[in-house]
């Protein structure tokens, strides 16, 4: 005896007027199916089955799932689709009905709903909506117990005005889902199989229909176009935030920041400022500020690291009491020991710098390994690139590297080295020694400047 989720996926979409499945396209950076996948997760050993039908492979391949997937060839209806995994549920099993397009539902809801059907009755997620317009329509009796579904296509000018609504989420224990789904008739309006017809058949059987409810109405809405998908990606970042608020972050406006993966470890007394999105996976450490239009992607932040403005930070680990930026690009397997500073205008990639090194402006430092206490003047660059392969400079503790110098690597600077402003060095530069290639500089005593021809 286990739980089955079943959740459909098989819509087409055309609502999204987009080539890609719609459970592909994305909230917080997951697609709408992924989440709910994540969610199903959080439940105690359930197994999910998902009904894919269009563009079947690419979300296969794009989604990430221990349980069955199960095909729907042709479309006929919500009933129809739950039929097709019923070779995956056994008579003992407990069933909940999910669907990829409604992705914003939590696990706790997911347990009160599921709660009923483990007690061998049907558990139905309702909610009661000003304008029910589209949705199938709860009809109860005298005392509130659930009657039937009816949909807005079927329903009598009475049930169009009821307000409670169908969420299409239930539960239902699986010898009751074998019984109900094989006398299924398509006898509506849309000449459907209609999932929603086993409540009526529970009611007649005898088996009692439990309603749960939601607060926040995103739980169960569905995403058909481009605007509701805007919108439940809004109602997703509220919830981050306040999440993240909760956990003691300072937001400077929580409406203008965005979560595109987790964060992971978070410390006290972090404050973020507006228009930063953080993607992938993050930890952040305690007294770290970000500033405003930060991008930062799958890195590690210690302690009292400052981000100053418009920084991109990716695939990086920053030390503790590290400055970033303003305007710096921190590229994927920048590794900064503590109290290292990167300035405006300055990109780093696959770089290794130890304690208290500046690299304050203008410059690129790739493919290299920069010791600590190193001095790195403005517009330097690390010529890592030959055209064919990559080569790796070293920058010994202590070195200072004058303005506009370009190391062209392979190529050592040894410890506590001085090289002039303005040279290209192409050999190794000795320890504790200047080292300048550079024209001499000279001054002609009997030049004139031009003048403009008549
Ligand atoms: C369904 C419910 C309705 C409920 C509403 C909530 C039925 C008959 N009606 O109506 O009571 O208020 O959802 O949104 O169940 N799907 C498949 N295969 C199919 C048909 C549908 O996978 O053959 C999937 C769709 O991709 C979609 C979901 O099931 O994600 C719901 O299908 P849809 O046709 O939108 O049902 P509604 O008419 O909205
Ligand atoms: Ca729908």
């Amino acid at each position: 005896m286990s739980i089955k989720v079943v959740i459909l996926a098989a819509g087409k979409g055309t609502r999204m007027r987009s080539a890609k499945p719609k459970v592909l396209h994305q909230i917080g950076g997951v697609s709408l199916l992924q989440h709910v996948l994540n969610t199903v997760e959080e439940l105690n050993h359930a197994i999910p089955l998902v009904i894919y039908g269009h563009e079947g492979e690419q979300v296969i391949a794009d989604t990430i799932h221990q349980g069955e997937w199960i095909e729907q060839k042709e479309q006929r209806g919500t009933g129809h689709a739950v039929q097709q995994a019923l070779p995956h549920i056994e008579q003992d099993d407990t069933v909940l009905i999910l669907y990829g397009d409604v992705p914003l539902i939590q696990s706790e809801t997911l347990n009160r709903v599921l709660n009923h059907a483990l007690n061998g009755n049907v558990g139905l997620l309702i909610y009661s909506m000003d304008d029910p317009t589209g949705y199938g329509r709860v009809v109860c009796d005298e005392k509130g117990n659930v009657q039937k579904i009816v949909e807005q296509k079927d329903a009598t000018e009475d049930e169009l005005s009821i307000k409670d609504i169908n969420s299409g989420i239930l539960s239902v224990p699986g010898d009751k889902l074998h019984q109900w789904l094989g006398e299924l008739q398509p006898n509506n309006a849309q000449g459907e199989y209609y999932l929603t017809d086993i409540f009526h058949m529970a009611v007649r059987d005898g088996v009692s229909v439990n309603t749960e409810s939601v607060s926040d109405e995103a739980e169960i809405t569905g995403v058909n176009d481009k605007v509701q998908l805007a919108q439940l990606e809004r109602d997703y970042q509220l919830r981050c935030v306040e999440a993240l608020m909760r956990q003691g972050v300072t937001f400077f406006d929580p409406k203008r920041f965005d979560l595109r993966g987790k964060v992971k470890h978070l410390g006290e007394d972090v404050s973020i400022d507006i228009n930063v999105v953080l993607e992938g996976v993050i930890s952040i450490g305690n007294n770290v500020s970000i500033g405003p239009n930060c991008v930062i992607k799958n890195s590690s932040i210690a302690d009292n690291v400052q981000i100053l403005a418009n920084s991109v930070i990716e695939d990086a680990e920053l030390g503790q009491h590290c400055t970033i930026g303003p305007f710096a690009r921190v590229r994927p397997g920048s590794i900064l020991s503590d109290h290292v500073k990167i300035g405006n205008f300055v990109e780093t990639k696959n770089v290794a710098i130890s304690s208290a090194s500046k690299v304050n402006h203008l410059s690129y430092i790739g493919d290299a390994i920069v010791g600590a206490n190193v001095n790195i003047g403005a517009g330097t660059i690390t010529c890592n690139y030959d055209g064919a392969n990559k080569h790796q400079t070293i920058i010994k503790d202590g070195a200072f590297i004058g303005s506009d110098t370009q190391l062209v690597a392979p190529v050592v600077v040894g410890e506590n080295a001085t090289v002039a402003a303005g040279s290209t060095i192409t050999k190794d530069a000795p320890d504790c020694q200047l080292t300048l290639s550079r024209v001499h500089q000279f001054s002609k005593t009997d030049w004139k400047r031009p003048v403009k021809k008549k």
